[in-house]
């Protein structure tokens, strides 16, 4: 978690540069945020920190005489302490000489504490300031460079996650970075330098980045970056150059990103069938991937939330078409936990921002066992990409809402592909190209209709009285069933379940009450009757009922009806009508749609 960015230039004021990086960045975390300009006379140096919004912090910045082109600047999801001006970063040393930002978790802080600084007063509760109390003491009783006395400190760290970036006021335009676990990048320019945890904050100064591995340091100045592995020597990496219009991560006319991002859907489908078809509605996927899944025994989908769902559906398709067994594991519980693995096992890694850490752990312990893995990611170049053994993109464009929306929809159909890719057209019966082109259509129809969405959040989830809402669905629906409850519960609060509906009787079923909202899933024409009995048991206790159901199930008095498709295919439309209406009921409870109070994007921790 937390976002961090830091310029170092010759000619520009670096202030607003952090400024409108750190508001890029705030999905990131938001509890509070900092920013720290170094001056030639240390004694105008300013450092700025505020609980709550970025824009707090810029109303504040705004107060204060700030003038200086190099600086770095922090946006916090706390971990050690709780949101608080004094836990804010950056954190100081006690004799004001050095400045510290940093993303992740030093999970040995408290022995450190005890056993270098047990002399040094404390000023907040954060990992973040034994960091940098450490490096100035090495400094200061050591007589070790700030250089040495930040590798020094490193190697206590061990493997704690960390994206550090130090200023040291007696040199005013360098800045020391360190990387382990968590994601950053350094930025390169004409007459400036940049370090970022993601390139779109950093998109209006450049698109050259050069990827920073765990354990590297780096030293940058204005027109120089030096770069050092994890024994201290010097390493040459040239910087690639990001594709990705700044544009694209500016909200533009909408009031939330998630709206904008859920409107994307329709796009970011023919995105992906343009790359992932050639003209004759062939798969292209590559066939190493295709071989090396072929000849598995079985395939490991890992992921967590947004992205497990996806699995869920994914796994469906996998088995279905391809006649290939697929178990989808959680990854924070597969890393810690990890199942009775068969002979020849192939991993798919679906992550949106390709940087989770529960992920990340399960990809380390199967590159140590030589097995094979594909990432599916947003994120080019993102560590998940760059560990797995292949990887593919998932095209959705930067999503910036916490909730995901776009990059769902873009995993579901890049499983359908590869799935599909792996079977004889026959067996499946199903052109894929033609079936998703229909989709898409299918999925602009839904968003054309979003105002019926408000009206029905306005109804049923109603904001005085409604606490609880439970989605229901058999099969592949019941999976949509855990996506649509978790849109709602993270982005609106109502405690929401996902449910296999069949399940509701054996236990759950006691929730139910008078005007509970249950939302029914009805796209598998198997089950169809099956749920419409499930619901009917709900509605026999007061619940409020609302179907989402495909054109050829649909009845009378059905809430709101989907256009036709492949069963294994409809998670691609029922998902929108669930994500509208979290939308809305976020929107009407007068809450920050884009972001909910305890979460971030990127979740950087394990
Ligand atoms: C929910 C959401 C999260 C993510 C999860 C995994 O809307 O976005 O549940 O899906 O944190 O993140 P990625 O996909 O980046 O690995």
């Amino acid at each position: 978690y937390c976002g961090i960015v830091g310029y170092t230039g010759m000619t520009k004021q670096s202030a607003p540069i952090l400024l409108k990086g750190l508001e890029k960045l705030e999905y990131r975390g938001y509890d509070s945020a900092g920013v720290f300009i170094p001056s030639k006379n240390a004694d105008a140096d300013v450092l700025v920190r505020e609980k709550g919004r970025v824009a707090d912090l810029e109303a504040l910045v705004a107060t204060k005489q700030v003038s200086g082109t190099t600086g770095i600047a922090h946006t916090r999801w706390a971990t050690h302490g709780a949101p608080a001006v004094k836990n804010s970063h950056p954190q100081y040393s006690a004799d004001e000489r050095f400045y510290l930002v940093h993303n992740g978790v030093i999970e040995n802080f408290n022995e450190l504490k005890q056993t270098y600084l047990s002399d040094v007063e404390f000023q907040s509760d954060t990992d973040t300031e034994v960091a940098v109390q450490l490096i100035s003491k090495f400094v200061n009783e050591d007589n070790l460079s700030t250089f040495d006395a930040f590798n020094k400190a490193l190697v206590l760290f061990g493997d704690s996650a960390y994206g550090f970036l130090l200023m040291d006021e007696h040199e005013p335009d360098r800045m020391y970075v360190a990387k382990r676990k968590s994601p950053l990048l350094i930025g390169v320019g004409s007459d400036f330098n940049v370090v970022t945890s993601d390139a779109v904050a950093m998109l209006d100064e450049t698109h050259d980045f050069i990827e920073l591995l765990d354990g590297e340091v780096a030293i940058v100045d204005p027109t120089q970056v030096q770069l050092f592995n994890e024994q201290g020597e010097a390493v040459e990496r040239e910087p690639f150059h990001l594709d990705i219009d700044a544009s694209e991560t500016d909200k533009g006319i909408y009031p939330y990103y998630m709206l904008k991002e859920i409107d994307e859907q329709p796009v970011v489908m023919r995105r992906l069938m343009e790359r992932y078809f050639d003209a004759n509605g062939q798969a292209l996927v590559g066939k190493a991937i295709l071989d090396e899944m072929r000849a598995a025994d079985q395939i490991y989908i890992i992921a967590a939330g947004t992205s497990y769902h996806a699995g869920l559906a994914g796994a469906r398709m996998f088995e279905q078409w391809a006649q290939k067994p697929t178990q989808v594991y959680l990854s924070s519980e597969f890393a810690y936990e990890q199942p009775l693995l068969v002979e020849k096992p192939f991993f798919i890694f679906l992550s949106q921002s390709g940087e989770t850490a529960d992920s990340r752990e399960v990809l380390q312990n199967i590159n140590q066992a030589g097995y094979h893995s594909l990432t599916l990611t947003n994120v080019e170049k993102s560590t998940l990409w760059r560990e797995a053994t292949y990887a593919l993109p998932l095209l959705a464009g930067p999503e910036i809402a916490v909730a995901s929306t776009k990059a769902y929809v873009a995993q579901v159909t890049l499983q359908a592909i590869l799935a599909y890719a792996l079977v004889d057209s026959q067996v499946a019966n199903l052109d894929l190209q033609d079936e998703l082109s229909e989709i898409t259509v299918g999925i602009q129809g839904i968003i054309d209709d979003k105002e019926t969405f408000q009206a029905v959040a306005d109804e049923l989830l109603v904001p005085e009285t409604t606490h609880s809402a439970f989605y229901i669905g058999r099969g592949v629906d019941s999976t949509v069933a855990l996506e649509a409850a978790l849109k709602l519960k993270e982005i609106s609060y109502v405690q929401a379940e996902g449910f296999a509906a069949g399940e509701l009787k054996h236990g759950t079923l006691a929730l139910i009450e008078e005007e509970t909202p249950v939302m029914a899933l009805i796209t598998q024409p198997k089950t169809a009757g099956l749920v419409r009995g499930n619901l009917s048991e709900t509605t026999a206790r007061g619940s409020h009922a609302f179907t989402i159901v495909t054109k050829a199930l649909a009845q009378d008095g059905d809430g709101y009806v989907l256009p036709d498709t492949n069963p294994l295919l409809a998670p691609l439309l029922s998902v929108i009508p669930a994500q509208l209406l979290a939308y809305y009921t976020s929107l009407g409870r007068g809450l920050d749609v884009d972001r909910p109070r305890n979460l971030a994007k990127s979740v950087t921790v394990q």
